[in-house]
């Protein structure tokens, strides 16, 4: 299963998104390998202190860490030009697209799912940094996505410090805790939401084509 996490935004928790799926494939005993396709190699900096269960390699080094891998996760880059996006995503069985609830982030998915549409690559958009007390701004960024044929996975993942703390200390949200090492008390919550995203992915991957091919469907006359 090749999956490429990928969008224009910064900071769209692109790295984050692809660092949990993996874990959550990894423990479920695949084999799992993260390609680190960011100039910045924040997946690299991420996984360095060896808390993570699972290969992360830079982009260069792919051709042979992938081989053999049941599961390819690549984390892609902000601002990439339309060819390297092109590059990226050919290939891969679903494009991830994580989209904060706002404004330009859903304007840069949907500009991006337009050039995955014409290289006719599955994909699908995935809310992230949903801020709970906000619901309205995520429905409403649901709505914006879903209304330019952009599909959106069910699960959206929920704006939480545990993954600011994960990351400082190199391991996934599940596994955060505070300056006096007591775990997070909202660290599951972020947890179970990859869990879920990453069932999503397998269900729409594995759908009969005619599915499949839905979550290419081409923008509607009226978008
Ligand atoms: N659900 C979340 N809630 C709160 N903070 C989050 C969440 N997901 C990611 N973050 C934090 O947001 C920041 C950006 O996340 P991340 O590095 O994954 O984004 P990115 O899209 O890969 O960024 P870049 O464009 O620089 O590659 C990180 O500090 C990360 O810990
Ligand atoms: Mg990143």
């Amino acid at each position: 299963m090749f999956i490429t996490v990928s969008g224009q935004k910064g900071g769209v928790a692109k790295t984050c998104t692809s660092l949990h799926l993996a874990a959550i494939w990894s423990g479920r005993n695949r084999s799992v390998c993260v390609v680190d396709a960011d100039r910045n190699r924040s997946a690299l900096a991420y996984a360095v202190r060896g808390e993570l269960s699972f290969a992360v390699v830079p982009v260069e080094a792919a051709a042979k860490a992938t081989r053999g891998a049941d599961v390819v996760v690549t984390d892609g880059q902000a601002s990439s030009d339309e060819e390297e996006l092109r590059h990226l995503a050919l290939g891969s069985d679903l494009v991830l697209l994580p989209t904060a609830p706002k404004a330009r982030a859903v304007e840069l998915s949907v500009e991006l799912a337009a050039l995955l549409r014409r290289v006719g690559v599955a994909h699908a958009a995935l809310l992230v940094k949903v801020d709970l007390r906000q619901q309205r701004a995520a429905l409403e960024a649901r709505q914006a996505l879903e209304s330019f044929g952009l599909p959106v996975l069910g699960a959206e993942v929920p704006l939480l410090a545990a993954f600011d703390k994960a990351e400082a200390q190199g391991v996934t949200v599940d596994r955060a805790t505070d300056d006096r090492g007591r775990a997070d008390p909202r660290r599951m919550a972020g947890w179970s939401a990859y869990c879920t995203v990453a069932q999503e992915i397998e269900c729409l991957i594995s759908k009969p084509s005619s599915v499949a091919s839905r979550i290419i469907s081409p923008l509607p006359l009226s978008a």
